[in-house]
């Protein structure tokens, strides 16, 4: 193997970090390894305010598990109330940049009177400690908030990305029985209006018999349809409503937010996370990983709809007192240097954002960013996959000047926060890799059959034991939950993840071992695309897989065979395209369609896919294809280019 390079901090990173030198980091990690209930519990005194303490620190039965069990807590009162009572209530909470170039920014005590007014509203309108709230908003202030008022009465929320589509948007409300939908009339991306009431309303037609308030933010100011009775302004929902309402006392695990995301079948898991203990983890991580100070400038740059958002832009950030920004828009609007320009308007010190998008600007070349003072940066951050080397040491050299450790942060919407990463003023970089986990974390490799694999290898990337952070079940189907993550190693999780482990211990996440596809950092299900295309009129079958992509790191492509009938391929394909955006979002259009008169199988009826990513790789398929039904089908595939 390729010997890396070694990349250890600078000193002077070394001697302000929160944790500084690598004997420092294997304290902590000896520490949580051989005591979890003393480490834990005593961060979690030290870090998070209680109204009641706990009776103890974790209750594991495997596969459940809940921590701090007895306490009593609230998210939003750890977010906000508490920095306030310790004096920081004029501190900037979010420097908000909305894309077509307003700005504001909202202070800590700004945001809670924002969030108790809405906790407030909620309960006016009847609603209680329990129920379910869907959010689909664009990026802006009121989002966070939006979350942080959930979380302060116990209502259990669930954002949508804005990006998703009607049919996304009710089959989520649904599932959740959900009473209460927060959007706005639309939000901006590259100058245009992305019409979310709209979609609200559609996904309304049908179903959605739970949803007794729809509150709508005017954030466009466009014209919008509200029905009578059930649909009101954010500003109406609000007026009159007192800006100070006691955060509720909560139990340590009760449910904080359900987050769906793609799993191996047609049906979007709801990744179900509780209080204390996904809160303590993500504070943890601000210290650990993003190494915060009182005084950092700090920007993921992620969506809110996304887990990234979740745990570092709303509930870490804001339990670690951070100050941060928050952009609505698109990095390309107007211009290739819009993020460049925020980076030296505000001195952001700390940046985290994904591969995707790095290789993104990378192409754009290097005079967007040295148009701009970047010198603020400390520290990047990268994270939804492998980051490839180029792409490292662009951002590396070109956006953190040589300076700026990068924090390459594996971890997924189920583990709730960071799992892998480095220490940046502990741990030796390699780029590519996440380097090692994070203290209470027991991260391992396995081999086909479970068993551990002993110091150097390849393997299934599993964690041990449980975390304070990871998701407790997935909504109404604990069934689903324990088979999709602890039936292959009984009491261990499986991340669906395979690894390397080098010689010195560092782990090099490899990708998915299941059907699921990652295309610019966002997680898609094999499965879901290949039910929603087989929906259309005139298809017959397809089978979906990912191919690797220089921008997006996988690309969607879909082979499909059609009905009986005269069919005009350009045209279908269009069709299919815009199909699957309206059924799942645009984002997870195939990017290539190919058709074909018979997919590949073996002779149990199962589809090839190894087969049919060679074939969209290469053109050619190699190994094993005695299990196939119909070589014939391989080769007409493979020449499907030509014609
Ligand atoms: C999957 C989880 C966690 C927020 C973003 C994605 C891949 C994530 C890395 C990384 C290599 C990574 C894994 C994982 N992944 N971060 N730093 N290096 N791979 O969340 O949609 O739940 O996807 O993303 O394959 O399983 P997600």
């Amino acid at each position: 193997m390729e010997e890396t390079a070694l990349y250890p901090p600078h000193a002077g990173f070394v001697s302000q970090a929160n944790v500084s030198g690598y004997a420092a980091y294997e304290q902590l990690f000896q520490r949580a390894a051989e005591d979890p209930e003393g480490f834990w519990g005593h961060l979690a005194e030290e870090e998070l305010h209680w109204f009641e303490k706990w009776s103890h620190v974790f209750e594991w039965q495997p596969p459940f598990v809940k921590w701090f069990v007895g306490g009593k807590i609230n998210a939003s009162y750890n977010c906000l109330d508490r920095h306030i009572e310790a004096g920081h209530g004029e501190r900037v909470a979010f420097h908000f940049v909305g894309e077509l170039g307003d700005t504001r920014d909202i202070t800590y005590r700004e945001l809670l009177a924002t969030v108790c007014q809405f906790t407030n509203a909620m309960k006016q309108a009847g609603i209680q400690p329990g129920g379910r709230a869907v959010i689909y908003m664009p990026m802006v202030p009121e989002l966070p908030a939006a979350l942080l008022a959930c979380a302060r009465l116990g209502v259990t929320h669930s954002v949508v990305f804005g990006g998703f589509s009607a049919e996304a948007l009710r089959f989520r409300i649904d599932d959740l029985e959900a009473e209460l939908v927060i959007t706005a009339d639309g939000g901006w991306r590259r100058g245009k209006e992305v019409r979310l009431k709209d979609a609200v309303d559609e996904a309304m037609q049908e179903g959605c018999a739970s949803v007794k308030h729809v509150v709508v933010l005017q954030r466009t100011g466009s014209a919008v349809t509200m029905r009578e009775g059930r649909d009101i302004y954010w500003h109406d929902f609000i007026a009159g409503a007192s800006a100070e309402c006691p955060a509720e006392e909560l139990d340590a695990e009760h449910p904080l937010y359900v987050l769906y995301t793609s799993g191996t079948t047609g049906k979007p898991k709801g990744i179900l996370h509780t209080t204390a203990g996904y809160l303590l983890q993500n504070t943890m991580a601000m210290k650990w990983v993003f190494d915060l100070k009182p005084n950092d400038i700090y920007w993921c740059a992620a969506d809110v709809g996304w887990v990234t958002g979740h745990s570092y832009i709303v509930y870490g950030p804001l339990s670690a007192g951070a100050t941060s920004v928050l952009y609505e828009g698109a990095p390309d609007y107007p211009k290739w240097d819009r993020w460049w320009e925020i980076v030296a308007r505000y001195k952001v010190n700390i940046l985290y954002t994904s591969p995707t998008a790095i290789r993104a600007l990378l192409r754009q070349g290097d005079a967007y960013p040295q148009a701009h003072d970047l010198s603020s940066l400390r520290l990047l951050g990268s994270v939804g996959e492998p980051i490839n080397p180029a792409a490292w040491e662009w951002y590396h050299r070109v956006i953190g000047g040589g300076r700026c450790p990068i924090v390459d942060t594996w971890w997924q919407t189920e583990t709730g926060s960071i799992m892998i990463a480095p220490l940046p003023g502990a741990i030796d970089l390699k780029p590519g890799s996440a380097t090692r986990p994070l203290p209470g974390v027991q991260a391992d490799l396995v081999d086909l059959d479970g068993n551990p694999l002993e110091g150097p290898g390849e393997g299934y990337l599993v964690v041990r034991r449980p975390w304070p952070s990871m998701a407790r079940t997935l909504w109404k189907d604990p069934q689903r939950y324990e088979s999709a993550y602890w039936s292959r190693i009984p009491g261990i999780y499986f991340t669906g993840d395979a690894a390397r482990r080098d010689e010195d211990g560092y782990f090099w996440v490899l990708g998915r071992v299941d059907d699921v596809m990652n295309v610019s950092g966002h997680r898609l299900s094999t499965m879901e695309l290949e039910s929603s295309l087989v929906r259309h009129p005139s298809v017959a079958e397809a089978a979906v897989i990912g191919k690797p992509d220089e921008l997006t790191g996988q690309a969607v492509v879909a082979f499909v065979t059609l009905k009986q009938g005269e069919w005009d391929h350009s045209i279908l394909t269009e069709e299919l395209r815009q199909w699957v955006g309206k059924e799942i979002g645009s984002f997870a259009k195939p990017k290539e369609i190919r058709f074909a008169e018979g997919l590949p199988k073996t002779r149990s009826g199962k589809i090839m896919r190894r087969l049919l990513r060679e074939l969209a790789v290469g053109n050619t398929v190699s190994g094993d294809t005695t299990t196939l039904e119909d070589f014939n089908v391989v080769n007409k595939l493979a020449s499907k280019d030509e014609d």
